[in-house]
């Protein structure tokens, strides 16, 4: 019978169980047998590592959070991975996972994950090994679709935290600082930031400063309000001239992140009372949104068609109201921060939001 393959790569994200689930039940439809590699790209080789999915054995993963195959971002396929950059697999590595891929018969293989994982997919595609991709991230910060499937789920949690924290900020009249992930984009600070409330959204796209950030603070007391959200991206960049290099790295280390350490920095600043939460992966878990699995459903379903059409060497996007593909190359060379001047951003600042720059 006809076969493809799927394996689940890089850190976890809500919505990957959906995707497998996508891709088995339509692939089944067409009479494709499913392979599912175990632990990322290395199910693929040395030992190869799968099981065999059906409707039957994937039923009810629609819901839940991690991934049945199990991923990881470490390892063999992992090593010299890093943003913009090409990987380098030892070619005896990629002889293997050809070797593999050839002897079970697998017509293409369904590669889910970030700009890594996607950058090993691309070299396989080089290699001429089938593949398609399935972008995967929550940090939303894949160039060429507009949605990577498990941001929704991660901002849904750090809007939920946010208002949690609305409520205990309030009642203390407390500064608290939220410290949401995104290592290279502030996609989850912005729209969590947005839909919980937020007063204050720092993140790597826009550069901001303490005395900003305390301006804004005083200026809500002004108006009578006495408690403050700050929502700060994990990459956003302490301001020039605060801290730099070694002295930065040391102080964020024994605080543990950046949030922290501005919360410190608030409380000595305005003699206020100042909390952090670095909200961390908890993000990562438990159930994928209502968005995130029709996305993720849709990404699977997409992928099948791919692998029929023999379109090996695309990614799927999704740039509403459109689902297609791209060259996986164009996905992964750049990374895609927030637009400083768009839509989200301007929307904010109308509102109030201070993003820490001159502009609030
Ligand atoms: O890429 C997603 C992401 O969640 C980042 O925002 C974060 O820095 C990173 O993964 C953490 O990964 P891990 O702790 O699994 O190495």
């Amino acid at each position: 019978s006809k076969r493809l393959g799927i394996l689940t790569s890089g850190g976890d994200c809500p919505g990957l169980n959906a995707v497998i689930r996508g891709v088995v039940k339509a692939s089944w439809q067409l009479g494709y047998e499913c392979l599912g590699f175990l632990k990322g790209y290395e199910g693929l080789y040395d030992p190869v590592r799968y099981i065999t999915l059906t409707p039957k054995n994937t039923a009810g993963i629609l819901t839940q959070g991690g991934t049945i195959l199990g991923s990881t971002n470490k390892g063999r396929f992992a090593a010299t991975v890093g943003v913009q950059d090409r990987v380098d697999l030892d070619p005896e590595l990629l002889e293997g996972v050809a070797g593999t891929v050839k002897q079970l018969g697998i017509e293409g293989l369904v590669c889910i994950g970030g700009d890594g994982s996607l950058a090993v997919a691309q070299q396989f595609h080089e290699f001429g090994i089938p593949v398609v991709g399935v972008p995967k991230t929550i940090d939303n910060d894949l160039s060429a679709t507009a949605y990577t499937f498990g941001f929704s789920s991660a901002v849904a949690c750090a809007t939920d935290a946010l208002d949690r924290l609305h409520t205990t900020a309030a009642a203390h009249e407390r500064i608290m600082v939220l410290e949401v992930m995104g290592r290279h984009a502030g996609w989850i600070a912005l729209h969590a930031g947005i839909a919980g409330g937020g007063d204050v959204i720092l993140i790597p796209e826009i550069p901001w400063s303490f005395e900003n950030v305390c301006h804004k603070i005083l200026d809500r007391e002004v108006h009578g309000k006495h408690f403050t959200l700050v929502v700060v991206a994990e990459g956003a960049h302490l301001p020039t001239g605060e801290m730099v290099g070694e002295e930065r790295r040391g102080a964020q280390k024994k605080l543990g992140g950046i949030g922290p350490l501005i919360a410190r920095e608030l409380e000595e600043r305005l003699h206020r009372e100042a909390r952090c939460v670095v909200l961390g992966h908890l993000q990562r878990g438990g159930a994928p949104t209502t968005f995130d699995r029709v996305l993720a459903t849709q990404y699977g379903a997409h992928a099948v068609r791919l692998i029929v059409e023999r379109k090996f060497g695309q990614m799927i996007c999704y740039n509403p109201p459109d689902m297609g593909s791209v060259p996986i190359i164009e996905a992964v060379h750049q990374i895609r921060l927030v637009d400083s001047e768009g839509a989200a951003v301007q929307a904010a600042r109308a509102l109030g939001i201070s993003f820490g720059d001159c502009e609030a």
